[in-house]
């Protein structure tokens, strides 16, 4: 029988050749198990020794035992180390490999009917003209010739942060500001922007939408120079087979005024469901600006006139792509969004 020292030596050596942790195991169990393992076989016949030589061999293989023990630990903690390392090189993460491609969005229908309204006019001389969405009073109503308590008001009821502040309901206050700016005329200006109305939303109205509206003063301007100018806006944008008509109306700001309608591009102005059988659609306001107005933009108008429209960018996109609910263009789904 082997004497603790030469076991010791033996299990080291086998526990040092172990390629991983079942041989490992194994070597433990033929060693330190606690039937039948080398180690407690030692002591076995212990009872039969004389006591001097009993506590020198239980020490023996006690030490044994320790050793044993203290190299498997090692060991194992070797076996981890090179497993850790075997990990960091084959699923290592390279920063350099291109990652998925991500999906690339596009610019809102919106925007882009926007941009190519003012393409258009920009092409016909129009100079685009911003202003502030927080207006005051005197922008908003006053300088267009709606009077306090005038009842056309309440068709541009908005939102007060106080009397006299209040976000725009219409574009048009920035062509009171273009020709206090620009003074001497001839003045060729379209406005894009976002207004405000106190509307509860629903699929043609929202409380926030968009506007361009345009603005000409020139010399002996006509009903007529407008009506070419926005044939040539609506069949750039929809086509040559559209028709423009004007109906009478009213607004404070201009004299005469208009409701301006393109031929239904559905029906081509037969008659149809998406039209509601009139073959025409509304798009806007229009009219030969009101003296008034020119005078409060600082504009004499026994030398000037001119003539200003009002159009809805949603109203217009809504034309173009056949969308029936307004409200679609402000919502995220991408499935309404990715058509455009
Ligand atoms: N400002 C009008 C509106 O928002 C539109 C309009 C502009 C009408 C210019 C006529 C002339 O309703």
């Amino acid at each position: 029988m082997s004497d603790p020292s030469a076991l010791t030596t033996e299990a080291l050596a086998a526990i040092a050749q172990a390629p991983g942790e079942d041989a490992l195991a194994k070597v433990e169990l033929e060693y330190l198990g606690r039937k039948s393992g080398r180690v407690s076989r030692l002591l076995a016949n212990i009872g039969q020794l004389p006591p001097a030589e009993k506590a020198a061999l239980g020490k023996a293989a006690n030490e044994a035992k320790r050793a044993i023990e203290a190299a498997l630990a090692a060991r194992r903690a070797e076996l981890e180390q090179a497993r850790l390392a075997d990990l960091a090189e084959t699923e290592a993460i390279d920063v350099t490999f291109p990652g998925p491609p991500l999906g690339r969005g596009h610019i809102h229908v919106l925007t882009q009917v926007r941009r190519q309204i003012e393409t258009v006019l920009e092409s016909l001389g129009y100079q685009v003209e911003l202003g502030p969405e927080v207006e005051t009073e005197w922008y908003n109503f006053e300088a267009l010739n709606i009077t306090a308590g005038h009842p056309a008001r309440e068709n541009w009821d908005s939102f007060y942060f106080s009397p006299e502040l209040l976000l725009r309901a219409h574009t048009s206050p920035v062509q009171i500001r273009a020709m206090q700016r620009i003074k001497e005329p001839p003045i060729y200006i379209i406005t894009p922007g976002r207004c405000y109305r106190r509307d509860a939303p629903e699929a043609t109205r929202l409380p926030y939408f968009s506007q361009v509206e345009g603005l000409a003063v020139d010399r002996g301007m006509t009903v007529g120079d407008m009506k070419g100018t926005l044939l040539y806006m609506i069949q750039s944008l929809y086509g040559a087979d559209r028709k423009v008509r004007v109906r009478p109306s009213y607004f404070p700001f201009t004299e005469p005024s208009f409701e301006f309608d393109v031929s239904c591009g559905i029906c081509g102005g037969m008659g149809c469901k998406s039209c509601r059988h009139k073959g025409w659609l509304e798009v806007g306001g229009c009219g030969m600006v009101h003296p008034q107005v020119l005078r409060n933009g600082g504009i004499d108008p026994s030398q000037w006139n001119g003539y200003a429209w009002g159009f809805g960018i949603e109203r217009m996109a809504m034309l173009k792509h056949d969308v029936d609910d307004i409200r679609l263009f402000y919502e995220p789904d991408l499935r309404f969004l990715e058509q455009f």
